[in-house]
């Protein structure tokens, strides 16, 4: 068999794009493997979830500051030969510093077309320009918030009736989508040594 690429998927709380993810890599031909779910929320339900896949899964203790949280993520990431980090509903901003430790190795689904709409509150702040059209992006992590490279999109139409929960929940059936398809692409892309982003091609 092909090798996959060993990934790891952080997450806060429920978990959906995670069982996605996990749903998507049982596919004998799929590039990836989630290797382990990681969260900063001992309470996440996504946890639960992941283990009942048979996947490994735990949260890292988040005391002591910033600096000795990440220490602990990366070590936890690098013992199990991680290769790529999908962030799937991980609520803390990773300082600059794990970023590039993790450049060009890190995803990000975000629930909005960036650049429009970074930060939170997407699904609110679409209605109230009267967006036409929302969606979700998946990118590369960088230290600026919800601003690397854009590996995929997906489109939905905001309707006349939308309130927050039912356009959220539109996108979130696209991310379902969009996140296993933007995993692969990108681990395609690693297999075959192939630059997906400018930091990859200096
Ligand atoms: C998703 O809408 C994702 O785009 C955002 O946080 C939410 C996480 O949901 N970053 P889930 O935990 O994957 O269900």
């Amino acid at each position: 068999m092909t090798r996959r690429v060993e990934t790891a998927v952080l997450i806060s709380g429920r978990g959906s794009n995670m069982s996605a993810l996990i749903e998507a890599a049982k596919a004998a031909d799929y590039p990836a493997r989630i290797r382990v779910v990681v969260s900063d929320k001992a309470d996440a339900a996504g946890l639960a979830l992941a283990k009942a896949e048979g996947v490994e899964a735990f949260a890292v203790d988040t005391r002591g500051g910033k600096a000795a949280y990440e220490a602990r993520l990366d070590e936890a990431l690098r013992a199990r030969g991680v290769e790529l980090i999908c962030l799937a509903g991980f609520m803390r901003i990773l300082s600059p510093g794990f970023c590039e430790g993790w450049r060009d190795r890190a995803l990000n689904i975000h629930p909005s077309l960036l650049p429009a709409y970074k930060g939170l509150d997407t699904h609110a702040r679409a209605l109230e320009e009267g967006a036409r059209e929302h969606g979700c992006t998946v990118h590369f992590v960088t230290p600026e918030l919800d601003s690397g490279v854009i590996v995929a999109q997906a489109r939905v139409p905001v309707l006349p009736d939308d309130d927050e929960k039912t356009l959220a929940a539109r996108v979130l059936r696209e991310e379902h989508k969009l996140y296993p398809a933007a995993l692969a692409k990108v681990a395609l892309a690693m297999r075959a040594g192939l630059a997906l982003t400018p930091y990859e091609a200096r």
